[in-house]
């Protein structure tokens, strides 16, 4: 047995694990996070939340740039794209996160070790790395080793003209033609920042509207003002094949429908990585699609073997695996953790940005729950009018009886920063009136939610 022990190894050192390794260091306990890449942060940090949303933001400031100017009375004679500059500060950002990860090991005194781990029983880890193999001792280790993008059947991905999320977050140079397979959050982000850079995009969806799970009418408004920009929508589209042929990309449909591309960019979701751990050999149960089973402390069906984040399904999201990192290192150190799986915003950083949190009209209608709805548009905002953004609105859902919140949707100009209130308010198990009487500072969009929750009761003054 290895002479290196630890109160607590964990697996992944993405958003889940480098946090629960941070919390239980911080409670006292002596804790490892193993990782394969040089680089910690795991996917959000190395190859997604972070490298997309620094696309996004470069891709949009070039397409305003050329576009959104003039409105402002500032003329901008020509514009020109340096795309390797922009891959560059990408990598950049991703370079000085990554390394912010390692500081606060050091800081919190978690020991971070590169290389590939293997659980066995009686808390043995195997890690193997190009150095060769060791095996550490834990007294309880965490899984937290996140998702990787599903293969899609009878699409052939080569890595460079048809390729996932990472590939596309790294592409050379500015496809002509991109076809994205899979109106998501994937898709519809990475889309648009190639569709800012000038190619032409077409999303292929094989449901009848776009971004699944989001509350509909979000989503229709949301799909109308990508169609304004550009983007085209092939909705009840179901990809059968994609493969290249002669420097070309050939995409069949169900039905025979047959269409070309420079590029494919495959989005239809994620899967566990949960392969290849030696799991099943240590007794720890999967589900039917390989995701974790945890119970409600994030114990798997091993004592002492713990689990979290993508891997163990729900939301697969960087903040909910956080939050259960927290969650987990406390109860792991002898507390109490609790994560309010009701009140997970999500967000979709397009333009206009789509955020969300709590309860959607159809998940209210399916339970039969009687609500109430105030909606106040973004033209009804001083602060957006001088953005020159007024595309959106503010929906707030109130329980009809209790004027409860319960869910809040917003689409527009920096929703994803607008509903962190609403969170707060719900967590806090505000009413609307409740928002209704909080004084928001005039001019800012925070305003919206406020009119909002007076519209949920017809008082609204600005609509
Ligand atoms: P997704 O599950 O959001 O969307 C995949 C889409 O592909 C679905 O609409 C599905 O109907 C469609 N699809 C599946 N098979 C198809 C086929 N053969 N032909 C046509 N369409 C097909 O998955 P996505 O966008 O890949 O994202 C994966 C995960 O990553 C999500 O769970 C999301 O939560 C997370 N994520 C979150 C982000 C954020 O918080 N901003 C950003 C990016 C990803």
């Amino acid at each position: 047995m290895s002479d290196e022990r630890f109160d607590l190894a964990v697996l992944g050192a993405g958003p889940g694990g480098y946090v629960a390794a941070i919390r239980a260091a911080q409670l006292g306990l002596r804790v490892a996070c193993i990782d394969e890449n040089r680089q910690l942060g795991g996917t959000c940090l190395r190859v997604g939340c972070i490298p997309s949303k620094a696309l996004l933001e470069s891709s949009e400031r070039y397409a305003e740039t050329r576009h959104g100017l003039a409105a402002h009375g500032v003329v901008v004679d020509e514009v020109e794209l340096d795309l390797e500059r922009m891959m560059a500060r990408k990598n950049e950002i991703v370079g000085t996160l990554t390394g912010g990860i390692e500081l606060l090991f050091k800081k919190n005194g978690v020991t971070a070790i590169r290389g590939r781990g293997r659980v066995h029983a009686n808390g043995v880890l195997e890690i193997e790395s190009d150095e060769g193999g060791r095996a550490i001792y834990a007294e309880r280790i965490l899984l937290a080793t996140g998702s990787r993008p599903a293969a899609l059947a009878g699409v052939e991905e080569d890595g460079d003209l048809i390729g996932n999320s990472t590939a596309a977050l790294a592409w050379p140079e500015v496809p002509n033609k991109l076809v994205v397979i899979g109106a998501g959050y994937i898709g519809l982000e990475l889309g648009s920042v190639w569709h800012r850079l000038g190619a032409q995009v077409v999303v292929l969806e094989a449901l009848d509207h776009i971004l699944p799970g989001m509350d509909n009418e979000l989503a229709s408004l949301a799909q109308r003002a990508f169609k304004r920009q550009g983007m085209t929508f092939r909705l009840g589209s179901f990809v059968e094949s994609a493969k290249v042929e002669q420097d070309r990309c050939a995409i069949t449909l169900t039905g025979g429908d047959a269409l070309d591309a420079d590029r494919v960019l495959v989005a239809t979701g994620r899967v566990p990585a949960t392969a290849e751990l030696g799991l099943e050999e240590a007794g720890v149960e999967l589900d039917e699609r390989g995701f974790v089973r945890t119970d409600s402390s994030f114990q798997t069906t091993v004592a002492g073997i713990y689990a979290l984040g993508d891997c163990i399904g729900g939301a697969m999201l960087a903040h909910k695996a956080s939050d259960e990192g927290v969650a987990c290192a406390e109860i792991i150190a002898g507390g109490h953790g609790h994560v309010d799986y009701g009140i997970i915003p999500a967000i979709v950083y397009t333009h206009p940005e789509i955020a969300s949190v709590g309860q959607t009209e159809e998940q209210l209608q399916e339970q039969g729950i009687d609500y109430r709805k105030g909606v106040c548009p973004y033209g009804a905002s001083g602060r957006a009018h001088s953005l020159g953004d007024t595309d959106g609105r503010v929906k707030i859902l109130a329980d009809a009886a209790t004027d409860r919140v319960m869910g809040v949707h917003i689409i527009g100009i920096r929703a994803g920063d607008m509903i962190a209130e609403a969170a707060t308010a719900m967590a806090f198990g505000a009413s609307s009136e409740d928002i209704a009487r909080v004084v928001h500072a005039h001019p800012t969009l925070s305003e919206l939610v406020r009119e909002a929750a007076l519209a949920v009761d017809g008082r609204a003054i600005h609509t």
